[in-house]
């Protein structure tokens, strides 16, 4: 089919997620046609280096064969089974074992799902249904952090704390709280232990304030990601977990970009010795090949959940597709590369030099911040460094960054506020970050020029 057709045809019947439809329509989509390691190939052959690894799930990088095989096979062999009626497969069962393995402490019991707003959605219903189980039904209250994500679930959108997915939706519920977010840039002092010491005190202000024994569960990401990639200080993880068992509430992480090679560890827990009573993962688990996420569960709370349910009563939670066997094959073949086939190794190596490349462009004039854990980092855009003082939304900087972005070629994310989003494939090269970084710098002087041409129509 012509490209052109292919756009109309787009924009006729193709609903595209978080977007605005009129502005979609009037823009028409770019239509992509492969990828190989970092570079995808558009409709009109234009080479994109993509520094945000699809929606930052391609953790692997574009065309590994292996996967596609491994996925291939299964759907050759047994494209389909059903996780009702005691009925299993093998690849579900081998990467439910992975995963027990390979998560932190005791998260030992694995339900796989359809996205990470899915695995979002089972820890709510799982963490409601604990507290009723327990005799503790008035534990309804769920706190998660200011510019907090959990996905577009009917009730994980209340959790997540950005304003585009409550607007209209009638979210939050009020069961769904958000407490201080470690962010350093934005923090009145800026240091680990003020910051730390803040985030501790508003959850426990919170707690107090809708009464200890009506908090069912606190929900964070161990790295805030579409809220504008906020890299917490050390200690921030293993001081909300301290804290969550102190007032004896459920302590989930959501670790569906920040696991599977994201931030330097398999899992961001690991940099603290964290270990969650449920856990969420997504993207990076099959690196985007198939859709699948998954929630961890841990000893206690499925034998809390196991024993109190009466024996010939089912536990109402599960979908179709549940541990779906194509998805589970590309996902153990994805782990496989992530441990053996070096992938995990690379991040690791190339982590510090991503760093040290992406805090040169702090000199830029446009650039406030500069923050990065492993392969996850951002660039705050601002209209003063001093001051810190973001562009009004009315100079749509985002807009301008995305279209800039694109006129160099490279794919990052742009949040509305000026923040550039970035997480690479894992596979990343230091020679592909040195041309990430001059691309950026590009970018950067193009944003200017372009605020400089507005300035002087004004
Ligand atoms: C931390 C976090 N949780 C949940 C989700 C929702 O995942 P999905 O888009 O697969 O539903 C996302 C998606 O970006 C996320 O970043």
């Amino acid at each position: 089919m012509r490209r052109n057709d292919l756009i109309e045809l787009d924009r006729e019947h193709l609903v595209h997620p978080v977007s605005s439809w009129a502005d979609h329509e009037a823009a028409g989509a770019t239509v992509f046609e492969s990828g190989r390691g970092l570079y995808l190939r558009d409709s009109e052959g234009v080479e994109h280096l993509d520094a945000f690894a699809g929606l930052w799930c391609v953790n692997v990088g574009y065309g590994q064969d292996s996967v596609a095989e491994a996925m291939a096979e299964q759907a050759r062999r047994l494209p389909y089974m059903t996780g009702y009626f005691g009925h299993s497969n093998e690849p579900a069962i081998r990467l439910a074992a992975k995963l027990a393995e390979l998560t932190p402490g005791d998260l030992n019991h694995i339900y796989f799902c359809l996205s990470g707003s899915d695995a979002v959605d089972g820890a709510v219903r799982l963490a409601t249904y604990y507290w009723r189980m327990k005799g503790e039904p008035q534990r309804r209250h769920m706190i998660a952090q200011r510019y907090g994500y959990h996905g577009a679930s009917s009730t994980g959108s209340g959790l997540t704390a950005l304003a585009a997915f409550h607007r209209g939706f009638d979210m939050p519920l009020p069961t769904q709280h958000h407490i201080d977010a470690p962010y350093a840039y934005r923090h009145r002092t800026g240091r680990a232990q003020d910051i730390i010491a803040d985030c501790v005190a508003s959850l426990r202000g919170k707690v107090a304030e809708l009464g200890a024994d009506t908090v069912a569960a606190f929900f964070c990401e161990p790295v805030i990601g579409s809220g504008g990639v906020i890299v917490p200080p050390k200690g921030w993880l293993k001081a909300m977990e301290e804290t969550c068992r102190e007032l004896g509430i459920l302590f989930v992480v959501d670790e569906v970009i920040t696991g599977f090679g994201r931030t330097g560890a398999m899992f961001a827990c690991e940099h603290e010795d964290v270990r969650p009573d449920m856990m969420t993962m997504a993207k990076g688990l099959t690196s985007g090949y198939s859709p699948m996420g998954a929630l961890a569960i841990s000893d206690r709370i499925y034998a809390s959940i196991r024993d109190l349910t009466p024996a010939g009563t089912a536990i109402g939670h599960g979908t179709t597709y549940s541990a779906h066997p194509v998805s589970a094959a590309a996902g153990v073949e994805v782990i496989r590369l992530y441990e053996e086939g070096g992938i995990l190794a690379n991040a690791k190596a190339v982590g510090p030099y991503f760093a040290e490349r992406l805090a040169s462009l702090g000199d830029h004039p446009l650039v406030g911040d500069v923050r990065c854990i492993g392969l996850l980092a951002a660039i705050e855009i601002v209209a003063d460094k001093r001051t810190r003082e973001k562009f009004p939304a009315a100079r749509r900087v985002g807009r301008m960054v995305a279209a800039a972005a694109r006129e160099n070629r490279i794919m990052i994310r742009a949040f509305d506020d000026g923040i550039v989003g970035l997480a690479p494939a894992l596979v990343i090269t230091r020679d592909e970050v040195d041309m990430l970084v001059s691309r950026l710098r590009n970018m950067l002087d193009l944003v200017q020029s372009r605020m400089g041409e507005h300035d002087e129509a004004e």
